[in-house]
């Protein structure tokens, strides 16, 4: 892509010497690209190699292969350029808990080389822009874990970056705190900044990211938008909500499916398949039941959730081998 803001070509990282490392390869021929102005989610299990791909980008990790640029720079060669082009907000913060949020800023600025008056004025932007203002004389140790992230946000924005990394987001935040990151995650996205974001919820990708690529033991194993990897992966799905339990096992038996393919959720009374023509499995699904004598409350066809798009790519069978 000419416009791209990241690029990486088959990266390749193993951990390895006396600081342990399994052995097994952290990144495995990794690709990546990234378009200017856009967010990304890269997707992904525990232990996938989320955090090792957003410290190599950062340039603080080398890559042992690939070709890896971001902002126009190569990470290795050029490692400086990078630097002064990102923001990274890191899986674990790096905020003094006994300082203020204005403080904490206003140190932030300072280590970026901003003069005392400009990092003033830059933490109270900053403060303002993700709702702050009020609680900036606070210590942190007294803030929400809300708070707390979006006072990280507000630090990794300091430099005014092209290009920010956001390492799991929101991991450990209640849908309250979640819900206040993604606001200012987007409001980011507006003034032209780059983004790209590792989680491990997939209604975080599907909520703020342009493109998701979805990893697993160190390579992608799907991308596009999450209406592509959607389409992509199973198709349109059945849900047939019973009014008797008792009949699920029945019903399971009457879909156009083989029956390890529906999955069957017993509190709500609720078989879901996936099916491959649409109108077809909706008509054959209500004659069936309705000669089975079995009633059903409620009959939809819908789009896979992410969730399942996730679990059909990462698959139980992958887990299973890998485990023998
Ligand atoms: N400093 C290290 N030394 C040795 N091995 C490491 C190190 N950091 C990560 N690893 C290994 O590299 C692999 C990828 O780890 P990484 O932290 O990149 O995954 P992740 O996707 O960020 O996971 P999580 O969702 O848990 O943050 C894992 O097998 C992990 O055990
Ligand atoms: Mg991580």
């Amino acid at each position: 892509m000419a416009d791209a803001a990241i690029t990486v070509e088959e990266a390749r990282k193993t951990y390895g010497g006396s600081g342990g490392g399994n052995g097994k390869p952290a990144l495995d021929g990794l690709d990546l690209t990234v378009g200017r102005g856009t967010v990304h989610a890269v997707l992904g299990p525990n232990g996938a190699g989320k955090t090792t791909l957003v410290r190599i980008l950062a340039t603080l990790l080398r890559p042992d292969a690939g070709r890896i640029e971001v902002a126009g720079h190569d990470v290795v060669r050029e490692a400086y350029a990078v630097r002064l082009r990102i923001g990274l907000l890191g899986q674990h913060a790096a905020l003094d808990e006994e300082l203020g949020g204005r403080q904490n800023l206003e140190l932030f600025g300072r280590l970026h080389h901003l003069g005392a008056r400009r990092a003033r004025a830059r933490a109270d932007e900053l403060l303002e822009r993700f709702d702050l203002s009020d609680t900036g004389s606070k210590a942190v140790k007294q803030y929400s874990g809300g708070m707390r992230r979006r006072l990280d946000l507000a630090a990794s924005l300091i430099t005014e970056p092209e290009v920010l990394f956001l390492d799991e987001p929101t991991t450990g935040l209640d849908p309250r705190g979640r819900a206040e990151v993604w606001d200012s995650v987007r409001s980011l996205v507006g003034g032209g900044t780059t983004v790209l974001l590792t989680t491990q919820y997939l209604e975080e990708a599907d909520q703020l990211a342009d493109r998701i690529s979805v990893v697993d033991a160190g390579r992608v194993i799907a991308d596009g938008t999450a209406d592509e990897l959607k389409a992509a992966t199973g198709g349109d799905r059945i849900d047939v909500v019973l009014r008797d339990a008792g009949h699920l096992g029945a019903a399971v038996a009457l879909l156009p499916v083989p029956k390890d393919a529906v999955t069957v959720d017993t509190d709500r009374r609720l078989l879901s398949a996936p099916v491959t023509d649409r109108m077809a499995a909706l008509t054959g699904v209500v004659r069936a039941l309705q000669e089975a004598g079995i009633e059903a409350e409620d009959i939809a066809l819908r789009r896979p959730t992410l969730d399942e798009v996730f679990l059909h790519l990462t698959g139980p069978d992958d887990r299973t081998k890998e485990a023998v």
